[in-house]
C-alpha cells in the first residue's frame, strides 16, 4: 500500500538538520503540511523558503524546555487542529570523552535524546487523537542497539529511545497507532561533520556514510508498509545483530576494525574540505559554517 500524504499534517522535530530537512521536502512534495520544529532559527527559515507549498509552519523551540514545547503544540493545534505524523527526529551527540565531561552536559544530552521525544509524543497525544490515522515515528540510531565506546551517552539514550518506542507500539498498538523507529547508521548531516571533525567514534567510518535521502527512503517505506523498525542499511543490522548475541566479544572483536575505520575518517574528513564543509587549522580540523550551510542545500 502507498501512503497518501495529501493534506496529511507531519510535525517534525529537529526539522532544520540534515535527515530532518530531507523528510519535510520529501512528505511536502508529496502534499503534506508540515509543522517544522527546531531551535535552530536560520535553518528553520531556510527550510520553510524550500518547501513547496504554502500551507506549513516553522515554529522555533529548545525541546529541552517543556513550556516551549506545550506552546509548540498548541501553536500546531491553533494551525492544522491535528497531528498524522509525528516524527521525533531532533537529537545530538557529543565527542567529549565521558570521564572529563560535566555532568549537566551528560544530563542535556539524554534530555535531548530520550526524554524529550516521550515528552513530545505525550503532549501530541491530543492532537494525534484527532487524525485517523495516528503515527508516532522516531530516528532512532544503529546506536540503539550497538554501543560505542566514545559515546556513552548516546548510546544510552538510543538504548533508551528504542525500547520506548518499541513498548509505545505495544501500547498505544492496540488503540490504532502506528509506532515505529528508523534506525540509520552514519549519514552525511552536518551531526556527523562535526563529530568527524571532533574526532568522534572512527567505527562509524568503515563505510562511506550514507546520504539522508537513504534515511527518508526508509520512513517512506514505514508509511507505504508500517513495521516496528526499519533499517537503512539492512546489512549493517543483521550484523550488529548478531555480535550482540554475544556481547562480551565486543572488546576483543572491535579493535580490529579501528585501523579501516580509521582510515575512513581520514577520507571522510578530506571529502569534507572538498565540499568546502571543513578545512584543516593546524592539526585540527573545523568545519566551515557557510560551506556547511551550502552543503545542507546543495
Ligand atoms: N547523522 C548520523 O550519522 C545519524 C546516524 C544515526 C541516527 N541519527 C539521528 O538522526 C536524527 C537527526 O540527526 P541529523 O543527522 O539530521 O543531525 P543534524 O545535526 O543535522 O540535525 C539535528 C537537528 O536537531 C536539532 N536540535 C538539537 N537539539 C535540539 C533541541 N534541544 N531543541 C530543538 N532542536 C534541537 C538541531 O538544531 C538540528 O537541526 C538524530 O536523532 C540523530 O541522532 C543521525
Amino acid at each position: 500500500m502507498t501512503y497518501d500524504y495529501q493534506a496529511r499534517v507531519f510535525c517534525v522535530t529537529g526539522a532544520a538538520g540534515g535527515i530532518g530537512s530531507a523528510l519535510c521536502l520529501m512528505a511536502a512534495r508529496r502534499g503534506a503540511r508540515i509543522a517544522a520544529l527546531d531551535r535552530d532559527v536560520d535553518g528553520l527559515a531556510s527550510l520553510v523558503s524550500a518547501l513547496p507549498g504554502k500551507d506549513h509552519l516553522a515554529h522555533a523551540v529548545d525541546l529541552t524546555d517543556d513550556d516551549a514545547v506545550a506552546q509548540a503544540l498548541q501553536q500546531v493545534g491553533a494551525r492544522f487542529g491535528r497531528i498524522d505524523v509525528l516524527i521525533n527526529n531532533a537529537g545530538m551527540t557529543s565527542a567529549e570523552r565521558f570521564d572529563q565531561r560535566s555532568v549537566a552536559s551528560i544530563r542535556h544530552e539524554l534530555s535531548v535524546n530520550l526524554i524529550s521525544p516521550m515528552v513530545v509524543t505525550r503532549l501530541a497525544i491530543p492532537l494525534l487523537e484527532q487524525s485517523d490515522d495516528p503515527r508516532i515515528l522516531s530516528t532512532v540510531s544503529l546506536g540503539g542497539i550497538f554501543p560505542l565506546g566514545e559515546t556513552p551517552m548516546y548510546t544510552a539514550s538510543k538504548f533508551g529511545l528504542r525500547g520506548a518506542m518499541l513498548a509505545l507500539a505495544m501500547d498505544l498498538g492496540t488503540r490504532g497507532y502506528q509506532v515505529g523507529s528508523v534506525l540509520p547508521s552514519a549519514t552525511d548531516t552536518p551531526m556527523l561533520w562535526q563529530e568527524a571533525v571532533d574526532g568522534g567514534n572512527s567505527l562509524q567510518f568503515l563505510d562511506p556514510p550514507q546520504q539522508p535521502a537513504d534515511v527518508v527512503r526508509a520512513y517512506q517505506r514505514m508509511l507505504d508498509k508500517p513495521r516496528v523498525e526499519r533499517y537503512p542499511k539492512a546489512s549493517e543490522s543483521w550484523l550488529v545483530r548478531v555480535v550482540m548475541l554475544m556481547p562480551q566479544r565486543i572488546q576483543t572483536l572491535l579493535p580490529l576494525f579501528r585501523g579501516r575505520g580509521e582510515r575512513g575518517m581520514e577520507r571522510y574528513l578530506r571529502s569534507l574540505q572538498e565540499r568546502g564543509v571543513a578545512t584543516r587549522v593546524g592539526d585540527q580540523w573545523v568545519l566551515l559554517a557557510e560551506g556547511s550551510t551550502h552543503s545542507m542545500h546543495s
